[in-house]
């Protein structure tokens, strides 16, 4: 089941800028980039670090912790994957994705689609 849930309002989040948002009882990150928004799930895919402290570089979130980098488009991890040895297969358990979840912009209302619960 697809859910829409109006998670913030368009200027409650300016460009540049991220806030964490409830849904369901569970934390997302809701990002503005240039005017387009992103919602991505709340805590680091390496060790759980919380994303919100993190800062925003253009399309990346980078994690507070150990400066891992995700784009928000994808989820795809940006750094280390980027530097990692591509012979040295086992490193790939440490890339892990982050989740993204798809938003809409109805009017002044940001709406994250959630499918089957988060
Ligand atoms: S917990 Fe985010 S990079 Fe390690």
């Amino acid at each position: 089941m697809v859910q829409l849930v109006n998670v913030a309002w368009v200027d409650e989040v300016a460009p540049g800028e991220m806030r964490a948002v409830d849904v369901n009882e569970q934390r997302l990150i809701l990002a503005n980039v240039e005017g387009t928004f992103y919602a991505i799930a709340a805590d680091c895919p390496h060790r759980q670090a919380p994303l919100i402290q993190g800062w925003l570089w253009g399309h990346a979130i980078e994690c507070p912790w150990h400066h891992y980098r995700y784009d928000l488009r994808t989820g795809e991890n940006l750094y280390p994957r980027n530097v990692y040895p591509t012979d040295l297969t086992y490193l790939e358990k440490d890339l892990n994705p982050l989740h993204c979840y798809p938003v809409q912009v109805e009017g002044d209302a940001v709406l994250v689609e959630i499918s089957g619960g988060l």
